[in-house]
Protein backbone atom coordinates (compact mmCIF):
# COMPACT_ATOMS: atom_id res chain seq x y z
CA UNK A 1 0.00 0.00 0.00
CA UNK A 2 1.28 3.37 -1.07
CA UNK A 3 0.45 6.35 1.51
CA UNK A 4 0.71 9.93 2.05
CA UNK A 5 2.18 11.37 5.40
CA UNK A 6 0.60 14.71 5.85
CA UNK A 7 3.22 17.59 6.99
CA UNK A 8 1.29 20.52 5.73
CA UNK A 9 0.64 21.88 9.52
CA UNK A 10 4.33 21.32 10.86
CA UNK A 11 6.80 21.72 7.77
CA UNK A 12 4.89 23.60 5.98
CA UNK A 13 3.15 25.98 8.06
CA UNK A 14 6.77 26.55 9.98
CA UNK A 15 7.81 27.83 6.90
CA UNK A 16 5.30 30.49 6.16
CA UNK A 17 6.09 33.83 6.97
CA UNK A 18 2.59 34.49 8.85
CA UNK A 19 2.27 32.67 12.23
CA UNK A 20 -1.40 31.09 12.41
CA UNK A 21 -3.13 30.59 15.63
CA UNK A 22 -3.94 27.15 16.69
CA UNK A 23 -7.88 27.66 16.04
CA UNK A 24 -6.36 28.04 12.23
CA UNK A 25 -3.93 25.09 12.67
CA UNK A 26 -6.65 23.00 14.51
CA UNK A 27 -9.18 24.19 11.63
CA UNK A 28 -6.60 22.56 9.03
CA UNK A 29 -5.82 19.69 10.92
CA UNK A 30 -9.87 19.06 10.80
CA UNK A 31 -10.07 19.30 7.26
CA UNK A 32 -6.95 16.96 6.79
CA UNK A 33 -8.60 14.79 8.58
CA UNK A 34 -11.73 15.11 6.88
CA UNK A 35 -10.06 14.16 3.68
CA UNK A 36 -8.95 10.66 4.86
CA UNK A 37 -5.21 11.77 5.96
CA UNK A 38 -4.32 9.34 8.75
CA UNK A 39 -0.63 10.48 9.29
CA UNK A 40 -0.57 13.94 10.08
CA UNK A 41 2.20 16.07 11.66
CA UNK A 42 0.75 19.08 13.67
CA UNK A 43 3.69 20.22 15.37
CA UNK A 44 6.88 20.71 16.80
CA UNK A 45 8.32 20.97 20.19
CA UNK A 46 10.87 23.13 19.38
CA UNK A 47 12.47 26.29 20.66
CA UNK A 48 9.05 29.15 20.29
CA UNK A 49 11.84 31.54 19.65
CA UNK A 50 13.45 29.62 16.85
CA UNK A 51 10.12 28.97 14.99
CA UNK A 52 7.66 31.22 16.48
CA UNK A 53 4.92 29.51 13.71
CA UNK A 54 5.08 26.51 15.91
CA UNK A 55 5.26 28.25 19.14
CA UNK A 56 1.76 26.92 20.67
CA UNK A 57 2.24 24.01 20.11
CA UNK A 58 1.45 22.66 23.49
CA UNK A 59 -1.46 24.50 23.78
CA UNK A 60 -2.62 23.04 20.41
CA UNK A 61 -2.12 19.44 22.00
CA UNK A 62 -4.18 19.98 24.78
CA UNK A 63 -7.15 22.15 23.46
CA UNK A 64 -10.38 20.54 23.61
CA UNK A 65 -11.16 20.67 19.66
CA UNK A 66 -7.84 18.05 19.69
CA UNK A 67 -9.00 16.05 21.95
CA UNK A 68 -12.17 15.78 20.31
CA UNK A 69 -10.42 14.93 17.51
CA UNK A 70 -8.50 12.30 18.47
CA UNK A 71 -11.09 10.28 20.23
CA UNK A 72 -13.59 11.12 16.95
CA UNK A 73 -10.47 9.64 14.90
CA UNK A 74 -8.82 7.16 17.05
CA UNK A 75 -6.52 5.38 14.44
CA UNK A 76 -4.64 8.79 13.09
CA UNK A 77 -1.83 8.96 14.32
CA UNK A 78 -0.69 12.28 15.10
CA UNK A 79 2.82 13.30 14.68
CA UNK A 80 5.31 16.55 16.60
CA UNK A 81 8.95 17.19 16.04
CA UNK A 82 11.29 16.62 19.14
CA UNK A 83 14.93 17.54 18.82
CA UNK A 84 16.19 16.97 22.38
CA UNK A 85 14.73 15.96 25.99
CA UNK A 86 13.52 19.39 26.72
CA UNK A 87 10.73 18.84 23.51
CA UNK A 88 10.29 14.98 25.05
CA UNK A 89 9.11 16.08 28.36
CA UNK A 90 7.05 18.86 26.77
CA UNK A 91 5.41 16.14 24.17
CA UNK A 92 4.68 13.82 27.35
CA UNK A 93 3.05 16.92 29.32
CA UNK A 94 0.85 17.47 26.28
CA UNK A 95 -0.25 13.64 25.64
CA UNK A 96 1.53 13.55 22.81
CA UNK A 97 2.17 9.87 21.10
CA UNK A 98 4.00 10.22 17.84
CA UNK A 99 7.37 12.16 17.70
CA UNK A 100 9.88 12.69 15.33
CA UNK A 101 13.82 13.65 15.98
CA UNK A 102 15.37 15.14 13.06
CA UNK A 103 18.98 15.45 11.88
CA UNK A 104 20.53 16.25 8.47
CA UNK A 105 23.39 14.57 6.46
CA UNK A 106 25.28 17.83 6.36
CA UNK A 107 27.43 19.56 9.20
CA UNK A 108 26.43 22.95 8.15
CA UNK A 109 22.80 22.54 7.62
CA UNK A 110 22.81 20.67 11.24
CA UNK A 111 24.66 23.08 12.84
CA UNK A 112 22.28 26.01 11.65
CA UNK A 113 19.03 24.03 11.99
CA UNK A 114 20.11 22.80 15.88
CA UNK A 115 23.37 23.49 16.87
CA UNK A 116 24.69 20.52 17.01
CA UNK A 117 27.34 18.92 15.12
CA UNK A 118 26.24 15.89 13.62
CA UNK A 119 27.91 13.18 16.25
CA UNK A 120 26.19 15.21 19.05
CA UNK A 121 22.62 15.16 17.61
CA UNK A 122 23.24 11.44 16.85
CA UNK A 123 24.05 11.22 21.22
CA UNK A 124 21.29 13.71 21.76
CA UNK A 125 18.10 11.41 19.22
CA UNK A 126 19.48 8.64 20.84
CA UNK A 127 18.78 9.16 24.66
CA UNK A 128 15.62 11.09 23.11
CA UNK A 129 14.41 7.56 21.02
CA UNK A 130 15.49 5.37 23.96
CA UNK A 131 13.15 7.57 26.40
CA UNK A 132 10.63 7.47 24.26
CA UNK A 133 10.28 4.39 22.93
CA UNK A 134 10.31 2.79 27.12
CA UNK A 135 7.53 5.58 27.71
CA UNK A 136 5.43 3.98 24.63
CA UNK A 137 5.97 6.99 21.86
CA UNK A 138 5.99 5.84 18.24
CA UNK A 139 9.41 7.59 17.12
CA UNK A 140 10.20 8.58 13.27
CA UNK A 141 13.40 9.81 12.26
CA UNK A 142 14.16 12.33 9.25
CA UNK A 143 17.22 13.49 7.47
CA UNK A 144 17.54 16.83 5.82
CA UNK A 145 19.36 17.75 2.75
CA UNK A 146 20.05 14.10 1.46
CA UNK A 147 20.47 15.56 -1.51
CA UNK A 148 21.56 19.19 -2.28
CA UNK A 149 22.96 21.04 0.89
CA UNK A 150 22.40 25.21 0.59
CA UNK A 151 26.01 25.52 1.93
CA UNK A 152 28.04 22.21 1.33
CA UNK A 153 26.00 21.28 -2.36
CA UNK A 154 25.91 17.84 -3.26
CA UNK A 155 25.77 15.34 -0.99
CA UNK A 156 26.89 11.66 -1.05
CA UNK A 157 25.07 8.79 -0.51
CA UNK A 158 27.42 7.62 1.83
CA UNK A 159 26.68 10.98 3.97
CA UNK A 160 22.82 9.88 4.39
CA UNK A 161 23.30 6.04 4.92
CA UNK A 162 25.75 6.94 7.82
CA UNK A 163 23.34 8.97 9.42
CA UNK A 164 20.49 7.09 8.82
CA UNK A 165 22.35 3.45 9.77
CA UNK A 166 22.62 5.18 13.35
CA UNK A 167 18.87 6.06 13.10
CA UNK A 168 17.88 2.23 12.24
CA UNK A 169 20.32 1.45 14.78
CA UNK A 170 18.18 3.01 17.95
CA UNK A 171 15.33 1.38 16.40
CA UNK A 172 13.59 4.07 14.38
CA UNK A 173 11.16 1.96 12.32
CA UNK A 174 11.16 4.59 9.84
CA UNK A 175 13.40 7.85 8.13
CA UNK A 176 12.31 10.09 6.26
CA UNK A 177 14.40 11.28 3.65
CA UNK A 178 14.45 14.92 3.08
CA UNK A 179 15.14 16.95 -0.16
CA UNK A 180 14.91 20.15 1.72
CA UNK A 181 15.74 22.90 -0.79
CA UNK A 182 13.66 20.83 -3.52
CA UNK A 183 16.87 20.00 -5.88
CA UNK A 184 16.71 16.20 -6.69
CA UNK A 185 16.64 14.64 -9.89
CA UNK A 186 15.27 11.07 -10.45
CA UNK A 187 18.63 9.80 -11.55
CA UNK A 188 20.21 10.88 -7.68
CA UNK A 189 17.61 9.67 -5.87
CA UNK A 190 17.67 6.25 -7.82
CA UNK A 191 21.36 6.49 -6.66
CA UNK A 192 20.47 6.99 -3.07
CA UNK A 193 17.55 4.95 -2.67
CA UNK A 194 20.00 2.46 -4.14
CA UNK A 195 22.83 2.65 -1.22
CA UNK A 196 20.40 2.98 1.59
CA UNK A 197 18.31 -0.14 0.18
CA UNK A 198 21.48 -2.09 0.83
CA UNK A 199 21.74 -1.12 4.56
CA UNK A 200 17.46 -1.65 4.97
CA UNK A 201 14.46 -2.78 3.10
CA UNK A 202 12.55 0.07 1.45
CA UNK A 203 9.78 0.40 3.62
CA UNK A 204 11.79 1.53 6.58
CA UNK A 205 12.09 4.88 4.55
CA UNK A 206 9.93 7.80 3.44
CA UNK A 207 10.79 10.27 0.51
CA UNK A 208 9.61 14.13 2.09
CA UNK A 209 10.68 16.07 -1.45
CA UNK A 210 10.64 19.99 -1.71
CA UNK A 211 8.89 21.31 -5.49
CA UNK A 212 11.59 24.12 -6.21
CA UNK A 213 12.58 22.61 -9.86
CA UNK A 214 9.15 20.96 -10.63
CA UNK A 215 10.88 17.54 -9.87
CA UNK A 216 8.88 16.10 -6.87
CA UNK A 217 6.35 14.49 -9.01
CA UNK A 218 8.91 12.32 -10.68
CA UNK A 219 11.70 12.03 -8.08
CA UNK A 220 8.34 10.36 -6.16
CA UNK A 221 7.33 8.57 -9.54
CA UNK A 222 10.48 6.92 -9.25
CA UNK A 223 10.94 6.13 -5.69
CA UNK A 224 7.69 4.33 -6.06
CA UNK A 225 8.76 2.06 -8.73
CA UNK A 226 12.08 1.58 -6.46
CA UNK A 227 9.79 0.01 -3.46
CA UNK A 228 8.80 3.33 -1.09
CA UNK A 229 5.96 3.61 0.01
CA UNK A 230 5.30 6.18 2.18
CA UNK A 231 5.44 9.83 0.80
CA UNK A 232 5.75 12.95 2.46
CA UNK A 233 3.57 16.23 1.36
CA UNK A 234 2.05 19.40 2.33
CA UNK A 235 -1.63 20.33 1.20
CA UNK A 236 -1.88 22.92 -1.08
CA UNK A 237 2.09 22.76 -1.06
CA UNK A 238 3.02 24.96 1.79
CA UNK A 239 6.02 25.90 3.10
CA UNK A 240 9.48 26.75 2.01
CA UNK A 241 12.93 26.89 3.79
CA UNK A 242 14.04 29.47 5.60
CA UNK A 243 17.68 28.51 4.99
CA UNK A 244 17.42 28.44 1.07
CA UNK A 245 15.71 30.98 -0.85
CA UNK A 246 14.33 30.51 -3.57
CA UNK A 247 13.12 26.80 -2.30
CA UNK A 248 9.49 26.42 -2.14
CA UNK A 249 7.26 23.79 -0.33
CA UNK A 250 6.52 20.34 -0.15
CA UNK A 251 5.42 18.77 -3.06
CA UNK A 252 1.11 19.36 -3.10
CA UNK A 253 -0.93 16.69 -1.21
CA UNK A 254 -3.37 16.74 -3.67
CA UNK A 255 -0.74 16.79 -6.33
CA UNK A 256 0.82 13.45 -5.05
CA UNK A 257 -3.17 12.17 -5.03
CA UNK A 258 -3.47 12.69 -8.77
CA UNK A 259 -0.07 10.70 -9.27
CA UNK A 260 -1.52 8.11 -7.14
CA UNK A 261 -5.05 8.00 -8.84
CA UNK A 262 -3.29 6.60 -12.19
CA UNK A 263 -1.84 3.45 -9.76
CA UNK A 264 -3.90 0.51 -9.43
CA UNK A 265 -1.67 -0.02 -6.27
CA UNK A 266 -4.05 0.16 -2.88
CA UNK A 267 -3.35 3.46 -1.29
CA UNK A 268 -5.57 5.55 1.83
CA UNK A 269 -8.62 6.12 1.37
CA UNK A 270 -8.35 10.00 0.12
CA UNK A 271 -11.06 12.03 -1.11
CA UNK A 272 -9.93 14.27 -3.13
CA UNK A 273 -12.78 17.29 -2.90
CA UNK A 274 -12.34 17.54 0.70
CA UNK A 275 -8.06 17.95 -0.07
CA UNK A 276 -9.04 20.58 -2.32
CA UNK A 277 -11.14 21.78 0.80
CA UNK A 278 -8.40 21.70 3.11
CA UNK A 279 -5.80 23.60 0.44
CA UNK A 280 -8.27 26.14 -0.52
CA UNK A 281 -8.82 26.95 3.52
CA UNK A 282 -5.13 27.06 4.07
CA UNK A 283 -4.62 29.52 0.83
CA UNK A 284 -7.06 31.68 2.37
CA UNK A 285 -5.87 31.50 6.31
CA UNK A 286 -2.70 32.67 4.27
CA UNK A 287 -3.57 35.20 2.24
CA UNK A 288 -1.83 34.24 -0.47
CA UNK A 289 -1.75 31.72 -3.45
CA UNK A 290 -0.22 28.09 -2.85
CA UNK A 291 1.40 26.48 -5.42
CA UNK A 292 -0.94 23.27 -5.68
CA UNK A 293 -1.32 22.23 -9.04
CA UNK A 294 -4.67 21.09 -8.66
CA UNK A 295 -5.63 23.50 -6.55
CA UNK A 296 -5.37 26.00 -9.53
CA UNK A 297 -6.37 23.92 -12.27
CA UNK A 298 -9.58 23.79 -10.41
CA UNK A 299 -10.03 27.72 -9.66
CA UNK A 300 -9.32 28.51 -13.34
CA UNK A 301 -12.50 25.96 -13.71
CA UNK A 302 -14.46 27.46 -10.69
CA UNK A 303 -12.84 30.33 -9.13
CA UNK A 304 -13.20 31.11 -5.49
N1 LIG B 1 11.66 23.50 23.69
C1 LIG B 1 11.68 24.70 24.31
N2 LIG B 1 12.79 25.30 24.77
C2 LIG B 1 13.96 24.62 24.63
C3 LIG B 1 14.00 23.37 24.01
C4 LIG B 1 12.81 22.80 23.52
N3 LIG B 1 12.76 21.62 22.91
N4 LIG B 1 15.30 22.95 24.00
C5 LIG B 1 16.01 23.91 24.61
N5 LIG B 1 15.21 24.92 24.98
C6 LIG B 1 15.59 26.15 25.72
C7 LIG B 1 16.39 25.84 26.97
O1 LIG B 1 15.51 25.60 28.04
C8 LIG B 1 17.19 27.09 27.14
O2 LIG B 1 16.36 28.12 27.66
P1 LIG B 1 16.91 29.19 28.73
O3 LIG B 1 17.95 29.97 28.00
O4 LIG B 1 15.68 29.99 29.04
O5 LIG B 1 17.44 28.39 29.83
C9 LIG B 1 17.52 27.47 25.71
O6 LIG B 1 16.49 26.88 24.90
C10 LIG B 1 18.88 26.99 25.25
O7 LIG B 1 18.98 25.58 25.47
P2 LIG B 1 20.01 24.65 24.65
O8 LIG B 1 19.92 23.27 25.20
O9 LIG B 1 21.35 25.33 24.63
O10 LIG B 1 19.39 24.57 23.22
P3 LIG B 1 19.81 25.32 21.88
O11 LIG B 1 19.69 26.80 22.06
O12 LIG B 1 21.11 24.79 21.40
O13 LIG B 1 18.64 24.89 20.90
C11 LIG B 1 17.19 23.44 19.68
C12 LIG B 1 18.56 23.61 20.34
C13 LIG B 1 17.28 22.22 18.78
C14 LIG B 1 16.15 23.25 20.75
C15 LIG B 1 16.86 24.73 18.87
O14 LIG B 1 17.94 25.04 18.04
C16 LIG B 1 15.59 24.63 18.06
O15 LIG B 1 14.50 24.52 18.59
N6 LIG B 1 15.72 24.72 16.72
C17 LIG B 1 14.61 24.67 15.82
C18 LIG B 1 14.82 23.55 14.87
C19 LIG B 1 13.60 23.37 13.96
O16 LIG B 1 12.50 23.19 14.41
N7 LIG B 1 13.88 23.44 12.68
C20 LIG B 1 12.88 23.23 11.70
C21 LIG B 1 12.50 21.79 11.53
S1 LIG B 1 13.56 20.95 10.38
ZN1 LIG C 1 10.48 19.62 4.38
Amino acid sequence: MIRIFEVGPRDGLQNESKTLPVEQRLDLIELLLEAGLDDIEVGAFVRPDRIPQMANTDDLFRSDRFHEMKSNFPDVRFWALVPNEKGLARAEKCAATHIAVFGGATESFVKKNIRMTIDESLRVFSGVVTAAIQKGFSVRGYISVCWVCPYEGPVSPEAVTRVAQKMLDMGIPQISLGDTIGHAHPEATEKLLTALFRIAPPERYAVHFHDTFGMAIANIDRSIKLGITTIDSSIGGLGGCPYASGATGNVATEDVYTLFEGYSLVTQVLEPHSLLSAAKYAQSALGKTLPSKRLAAIQKIRPG
